[in-house]
């Protein structure tokens, strides 16, 4: 089989099912106005998009931006209203933009997968669905999952299930060497399997293998690179007075976000941006009703204005 073969191909899911999370709260903190610019740097299948530009009014002052093809091709609609939509990761998108000296009123970055790529077995993503061991956002690119569980070494994988996975040590130990142990490994499930057989006896809620996927998931995209180097530069979108929204889905994510965030606070008189939430914002009090908000933590700031 070869490494993105799909084992079994489910029924494409219907992108309604794509709650944005934490919608009201998001909209309350970018606080459109007509006429003003939106910028989505994971536009997704534009639930979030839609709600801006309910209330600006106009499509074309939309900028989409997404890693995902299959995101892109479900973007068509607003681009067919006037909107711009860039199929290319954040970063490499932001820094283009930084050159251009493209400035927008509000700028919203939503981490991490969408329930399309997670419901979808053929994109490798789902612990529950089996498919090939594949977990790219973007399909242009060619490490996938299958490279990263069946070509890396068990001190590296180690590390990866540590940091990415935030595994314990002893717990990162056993999984990598399962691992090791049952490749050349071509599916989900017979990924999962491998880390079940680590496990005693049943489990409760939570799969033993989540940890796993996430660090996997997160190695394959070079998720934290991304979103280390777009903070770096992301404020330089903003026009003064601009509203940026971070939603993160982890820890990992979070921590980011909130360092960048209170760094800047520290900058004083010199900062760049000022908080809207002092404190982020959670899915799990302020989006009961979603099931993929549970997890989410939402931050905001504003562009000083005189930092243009
Ligand atoms: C949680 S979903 C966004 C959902 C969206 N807010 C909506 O309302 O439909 C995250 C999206 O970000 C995209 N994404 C993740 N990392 C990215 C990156 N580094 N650059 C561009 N897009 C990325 C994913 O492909 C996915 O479509």
């Amino acid at each position: 089989m070869s490494k993105h073969t799909p084992q079994q191909l489910q029924p494409e899911a219907d992108h309604r099912f794509h709650i944005p999370v934490l919608l009201d709260k998001v909209v309350e903190l970018l606080a459109p106005q007509s006429g003003e610019t939106y910028l989505d740097l994971t536009a997704g299948y534009g639930g979030h998009a839609q709600a801006i530009a309910n209330r600006t009014g106009d499509h074309k002052a939309l900028t989409l931006v997404d890693r995902d093809d299959n995101a892109i091709k479900q973007l068509q609609s607003f681009e067919q209203k006037g909107a711009r939509v860039v199929h290319d990761d954040f970063v490499h998108f932001a820094q283009a933009a930084v050159a251009s000296g493209d400035k927008y009123d509000m700028v919203l970055v939503d981490f991490g997968v969408s329930s399309p790529q997670l419901d979808r077995a053929e994109r490798g993503f789902s612990i529950l669905r089996d498919g090939p061991l594949d977990m790219r956002m973007d399909n242009r690119q060619s490490k996938s999952a299958f490279d990263v569980v069946n070509h890396t070494r068990e001190q590296e994988l180690v590390k990866i299930l540590r940091e990415y996975g935030e595994e314990r040590p002893s717990n990162a130990v056993r999984v990598a060497k399962a691992i090791v142990r049952a490749r050349p490994l071509h599916t989900t499930k017979e990924l999962a399997d491998a880390i079940l057989s680590t496990h005693r006896g049943p489990y409760q809620k939570i799969h033993p293998a989540t940890r796993t996927f996430q660090a996997i998931r997160i190695a394959v995209n070079d998720e934290l690179q991304q979103i280390s180097k777009l903070l770096h530069i992301v404020d330089n979108l903003l026009q003064p007075h601009g509203r940026i929204a971070f939603i993160s889905f982890h820890s990992l994510e979070d921590r980011l976000v909130k360092q960048y965030l209170s760094d800047e606070v520290k900058a004083g008189y010199e900062a760049s941006l000022q908080l809207i939430t002092k404190k982020a914002i959670l899915g799990k009090i302020y989006d009961v009703h979603n099931p993929r908000a549970r997890s989410a933590s939402l931050r905001a700031a504003v562009k000083n204005k005189k930092k243009g």
